[in-house]
């Protein structure tokens, strides 16, 4: 039993505790290796799964369905505007509902609140797919990603954030990284620095684990020796569309460029990206910033999206193992 809490609910990052983090990874590695031989064993048949989604998903859903399906259960998706939840019902009615159909519930959305009320009315695991503040399943995806690349100690494990530091992803790496012992620098200007109360519960973690946590504006120290950059978008879901025009030029020195690759000094170093991610014209978003800024990309250049440092979607593809790790560990018989 490695999700901590006797739910086997995940809300936050820090939920499963160091070793039961590297438990899941351990699954994770495990159910990987049997799908691609072959030979998975279907530990789900019977469970009834509901998706929940306030906001908008490629990976997260697609990675609960096909983790599901792969292990013999059902999933039904609720999506933005599928449900009565938060208009017509309260969130405390829709979880009794739910909990009493399904075995377990994934929900992405806004407040964190939210899917803290979920759990504590739903009778049955609740797990987290992002929310303004935390994304759990993204970091177990991560940090198996990064594991792949540099087997072994993950205190040796050394990355590097660069962009808006207040992000969720930015804050889970953050509380990860400090929880696993890891080496972990968050690059941001000042006005996008994780909030203070964070950095402080980081610091605290750190002492614990042997971490080394670096907050700074500098991105020359935070990326020397960095084996992974990761970034995320500049303006997050949920936020308003004018956040742009603030962002961009506090963030721009910011971008990860081949140029803040090159900085880190080794030529080993990896980019990372929880996706999706603005780094040409291709999209709406793409182009909105190239035509109101002048930038082909945001948060990352389309030279070193594409290059052979990128394992950008070796991550996307771990969001599957690592999730139908979740729920064999919370529903496998
Ligand atoms: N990384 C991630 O959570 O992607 P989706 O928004 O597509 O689920
Ligand atoms: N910070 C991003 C992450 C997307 C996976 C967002 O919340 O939109």
């Amino acid at each position: 039993m490695t999700l901590s809490t006797s739910s086997h609910s995940l809300l936050t990052v820090t939920d499963l505790g160091r070793a039961g983090f590297v438990e899941l990874l351990d699954r994770a590695a495990a159910l990987k290796a049997d799908k691609k031989a072959g030979r998975e064993r279907r530990a789900l048949v019977g469970r009834n799964i509901a998706l929940v989604f306030e906001k908008d998903s490629t990976r997260t859903r697609c990675a609960f369905e096909v983790a599901a399906y792969d292990q013999g259960a059902h999933v039904t998706y609720l999506g933005p505007l599928g449900s009565h939840l938060g208009r017509e019902e309260s969130v405390a009615d829709t979880a009794r509902v739910l909990g009493a159909m399904f075995d377990g519930i994934e929900f992405r959305g806004f407040a964190q609140g939210t899917i803290e009320e979920l759990a504590r009315n739903a009778g049955v695991p609740v797990w987290n797919g992002l929310t303004d503040e935390w994304h759990p399943t993204q970091m177990l995806a991560d940090i198996l990603t990064m594991r792949e690349h540099q087997p072994g100690d993950l205190e040796a494990i050394s990355f590097c954030f660069l962009g808006d530091g207040r992000s969720n992803v930015a804050r889970s790496l953050l509380m990860t990284g400090a929880m696993l012992g890891m080496d972990v620098r968050i690059a941001a200007p000042r006005a996008l620095w994780p909030p203070d109360t964070l950095v402080a519960d980081a610091r605290r973690e750190a002492l614990a684990s042997g971490a080394r946590v670096m907050v700074t504006e500098d991105t020359g120290e935070a990326l020397d020796g960095a084996l992974f950059v990761y970034t995320d978008v500049w303006v997050s879901m949920g936020e308003a569309d004018a956040e742009w025009e603030h962002r961009v030029p506090l963030l721009t020195p910011y971008r990860v460029t081949a140029a803040m690759m090159a900085a880190t000094g080794r030529p080993d170093t990896r980019f990372m990206h929880c996706l999706p991610a603005v780094h040409d014209t291709t999209t709406a978003v793409g182009r909105k910033v190239a035509e109101r800024f002048g930038l082909v990309g945001a948060e990352v250049t389309d030279d070193v999206f594409g290059s052979a440092a990128s394992i950008v979607f070796q991550q996307a593809e771990n969001r599957l193992h690592t999730i139908k790790a979740v729920l064999v560990e919370a529903l496998g018989r």
